[in-house]
This record gives structure tokens, sequence and C-alpha cells, in this order.
């Protein structure tokens, strides 16, 4: 495998595991928000999913597009956002929604909501987010501490671009409040961002090893704080 590739796929194991088995029963509607250039749509569709991909990025759509051919799959991509996502896509059309590094740099209350209308009744929304407290740990780890005593402190990054990071009790209360039921949490890249990654590039049997000790922890919540994201899974009633 091309590391490019294996560096990929160590870092979304732990999230396809948990949708392959979510969508295991046969073929539905799935809504990517923000699903970019359709990493996630693509392969959805492979396993033969009717994938839409919304994204405000025409590059975006663009590259999907190109994608999409070339695999010869129909995936749909619809130049939308957060805040047209109902007009775009139709209120109670999707099975599952899928809302993959978006909430940090949207009104995530808009969000749910929005999401909320698009699912039928018993719809899956699929959630991954930034945590905070990885960040807080990456940036002290860089010598950025008073960067990191911000972020500690719940203050968006500077920067401007990573957008907000959530800890696990802000994204329980959001989808709370939102009326989903939440289905399940999983801790994202809990290792993998910390490993360099010449290591995993070259030391044979080590992606596998390390995609390993990745599901090993991703349902134990005393590693959720660790995980540089977290993954949510949850039903609108
Ligand atoms: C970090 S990328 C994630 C891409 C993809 N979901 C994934 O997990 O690989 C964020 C994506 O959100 C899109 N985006 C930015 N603002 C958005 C908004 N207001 N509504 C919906 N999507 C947005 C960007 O164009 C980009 O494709």
């Amino acid at each position: 495998m091309a590391s490019r590739e294996q560096r990929g796929s160590v870092r979304t194991a732990v999230v396809w595991d948990a949708l392959e088995s979510a969508l295991a029963d046969g073929p539905r509607d799935v809504v990517d928000l923000g699903g970019g250039t359709g990493g996630f749509a693509v392969r959805l569709a492979e396993s033969g999913h009717r994938v839409r991909v919304v994204d405000p990025s025409p590059d975006a759509l663009a590259a999907l597009g190109r994608r999409s051919q070339e695999a010869d799959l129909e995936v749909s991509g619809l130049q939308g956002d957060v805040t047209d996502l109902v007009d775009v896509v139709g209120a109670g059309s999707a099975d599952v929604v899928l809302c993959h590094g978006v909430l940090e740099v949207v009104d995530p209350v808009l969000a749910l909501d929005h999401i909320g209308q698009v699912l039928r009744p018993g719809g899956l929304v699929s959630l991954v987010v930034g945590q905070r407290h990885a960040a807080v740990l990456a940036r002290a780890m860089a010598g950025n501490f008073p960067q990191a005593r911000a972020l500690l402190d719940g203050a968006d990054p500077a920067d401007g671009r990573t957008g907000h990071r959530f800890t696990v009790a802000e994204i329980e209360n959001l989808l709370d409040a939102a009326g989903f039921t939440r289905t399940a949490m999983h801790g994202v890249r809990v290792f993998t961002d910390l490993v360099p990654a010449a290591l995993v590039d070259i030391e044979p049997g080590a992606a596998a090893a390390l995609v390993d000790l990745e599901r090993a922890v991703a349902e134990r919540p005393e590693y959720f704080h660790l995980a540089a994201q977290l993954h949510v899974l949850a039903r609108r009633p």
C-alpha cells in the first residue's frame, strides 16, 4: 500500500468500522454534508448506497465528480451548505447524514436542526468533530503554551482555520438538546497523530498494528479525552 493511502486508512479505520456496521442492513439514502472531495461518499457508493454530497466548494465538488467518474459510480455533488441543506436535498429525504469535520466551522445548533429536518424518522447522523483536549496537548507539546492555555479554557484557535474543538460533554449536550438519541461514541486517532509518520510508513507491520491499537481503545471512554477526534452516531426520533 502507498504510504499516503496507508496513513489515510489508519486515520479513518475506526469511523469506517462503525459506519459499515451501522449501514450493513442494505442500501441507504446518504447525504454527506461537507463531504468535500468524496473520500467517504465514493466508498459508500461503492457499497451500494445512494449518496449525495452537499458542499459549498466548487473545487471540492469538481474533484468529487472526477473521483466518482474514475470509479464508474454515481454520486451527486450539490453545491450548498449547512444553512440551505433542507432546500438542497429536501426534508425527510435521507436515512443517514454524515457530517464529518464540519461542525467545527459552522453554527452547530443550526446544523443539527437542519440535519434533523432532512433525516427520516429514526434516521442516523454520523458526526466527526475535533476533540479539544488532544488539541491542547498538541499545542503544549509543540511549545505553544499560551495557545494551549487559551484552548483549555474553551477559546477557539486564533488561526481561524481549525475552528471550534469540542469536549465530550459539549457534543453530548448538543445532540441531546437537538433531540437525538446517541447510540455510539468512538475516540478517533488516539495515538496516530502522536506517532512519527516515518515509523508507520517504513516499519513492516506497524500500520496494521497501530490500527489494531486504535480499534482496541476506540470505545473506551477513558481514551476519549486523548483522541484527536470524536465520532458519534445518533438517531433522530
Ligand atoms: C475538513 S473538510 C472535511 C471533508 C470530509 N467531510 C471528510 O471528512 O473528509 C471540511 C469540509 O466542509 C466544507 N464546508 C465548509 N463550510 C461549510 C458549511 N458552512 N456547510 C457545509 N460544508 C462546509 C468544506 O468545503 C470542506 O469540504
